[in-house]
């Protein structure tokens, strides 16, 4: 089989390694890719949301899937576009349709869908710019700190969590103003909700489901999680709150309903969901969901999946995911990210690395590098390579991760130090 994997950052090179272990692959190219999935298939330049040229490209050379990483092409309907050509509707597609990714593209959709099918979520209303006086009514009627959520997609960032009720008001006002584009002119106004997060990844084809390794991501830039968001330092998994007592809560309240609700609304959903979730006294509630894949937790989490990855995809495509097996690996798997200095503010790009080769034990996948021109390995990212590591204890992983840490160099070298400080 031929396939065709969507996206550029460390997740779809984990993806790729390991698609790439699959005897069922006979060719894997990445688009855009990497300077590390170039070593689990052939780069291809074309940007993700270039659905003519990504069409074309399928067609020329016979591919039989596409996975998508990223969500921007499955919120512009990438699915769907594929579906409306007459010579790619039988290419499976590995992500929701257009209505699907809505679950990730609006907050206000998802809240709605979570409401209509009783799955456990915060307490919330949606206003807009034409309702303000009535949204401040109600985070009146709120406890702080008080959560703002931009309705639709912000690359990570429209959230706004804030300690008093003055500055919520301020903030709301301009988030109406334009904060965060259009993308905020719809505003998801909630209760917060106190307690730890993990993320539980599903495989769905559209009836049956897997449920992938639990992992917990670890956002901040800072040790103790202080300082800015960030697109990721660091993931573990397993969780050992997301035991099995809580993981059957997850799957009878919030798996089993998201799919049903799914199949009741008539919305095609072939691919991952992404439940983030916050264990509250012991009670799983939906934080949001995603439409693909975590990054960084994926870059644990394929270390953890044994089973040939592209035997679930084949599942998924034919409709019969509920007789292909997932076996799950007991080992922790970790990743630890190494970014660039100054990031996620102002940072330098270019940096030359070296240590690659004397890395032992890990598995590298990269997020932001590239090969310059003198043919040296540099910096193109904030995020810049991410190092997984297997143990048979979170604290052997992590010590596995860090040692090769410090092997890998360049200038103004930063990873957090306290990966899994607390699970
Ligand atoms: P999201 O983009 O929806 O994942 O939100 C970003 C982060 O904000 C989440 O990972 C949580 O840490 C936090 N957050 C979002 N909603 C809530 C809530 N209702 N209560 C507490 N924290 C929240
Ligand atoms: N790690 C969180 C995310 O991928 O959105």
């Amino acid at each position: 089989m031929k396939l065709l994997l969507l996206g550029s950052g460390g997740r779809e090179h984990a993806m790729a390694w390991k698609i790439a272990q699959s005897p069922k692959v006979e060719k894997l190219f990445i688009a855009p890719g990497n300077g590390g999935t170039e070593n689990a298939g052939e780069n291809v330049n074309i940007s993700v949301t270039d659905f003519p040229a990504i069409a074309s490209f399928v067609k020329e050379n016979n591919i039989n899937m596409v996975v998508v990483g990223p969500e921007v092409p499955l919120v512009e309907g990438i699915s769907d576009y594929f579906k409306a050509d007459a010579a790619l509707k039988n290419v499976c597609v590995i992500g929701p349709s257009k209505e699907g990714a809505q679950l990730e593209g609006s907050k206000d959709f998802a809240k709605g869908f979570m409401n209509r099918h009783n799955i456990p979520t915060a307490r919330y209303k949606s206003f807009t710019k034409e309702t303000y006086n009535d949204a401040c009514t109600f985070i009146e009627s709120l406890e702080a700190p008080y959560v703002l959520k931009a309705d639709g997609l912000a690359a990570g960032k429209g959230v706004l969590i804030i300690p008093d009720l003055e500055t919520a008001k301020k903030e709301l006002k301009e988030m109406f103003d334009g904060m965060f584009g259009n993308a905020s002119a719809t505003v998801v106004i909630e209760e917060f909700l106190s307690g730890i997060e993990c993320s539980v990844f599903v495989l769905t084809d559209g009836d049956s489901y897997k449920i992938l390794p639990v992992a917990k991501d670890y956002k901040r830039i800072g040790e103790g999680d202080k300082g800015l968001n960030t697109g990721g330092m660091g993931s573990v998994s397993p969780v050992p709150f997301a035991d099995e007592v809580f993981m059957k809560k997850v799957e009878e309240r919030i798996v089993i309903p998201t799919i049903e609700g799914l199949k009741k609304e008539n919305i095609d959903y072939k691919g991952f969901i992404f439940l983030g979730l916050i264990n509250v006294k012991n009670e799983p509630m939906v934080i949001e969901y995603n439409v693909r894949m975590g990054d960084p937790e994926t870059e644990a989490v394929m270390l953890r999946i044994k089973s040939d990855l592209v035997d679930l995809f084949e599942g998924v495509a034919a409709h019969d995911l509920s007789k292909r097996v997932l076996e799950i690996d007991p080992r922790t798997a970790v990743t630890v990210m190494l970014v660039s200095g100054g990031y996620p503010e102002d940072y330098e790009k270019g940096k030359v690395m070296t240590g690659l080769d004397k890395v032992e034990g890990s598995i590298l996948f990269h997020a932001g590098t590239k090969i310059n021109d003198k043919g040296q390995l540099v910096t193109n990212g904030g995020r810049v390579i991410s190092i997984s590591s297997y143990g048979n204890n979170k604290a052997e992983a992590l010590a596995q991760s860090f040692k090769n840490a410090q092997v890998i160099d360049y200038d103004k070298k930063y990873f957090r130090r306290d990966i899994g400080f607390d699970l």
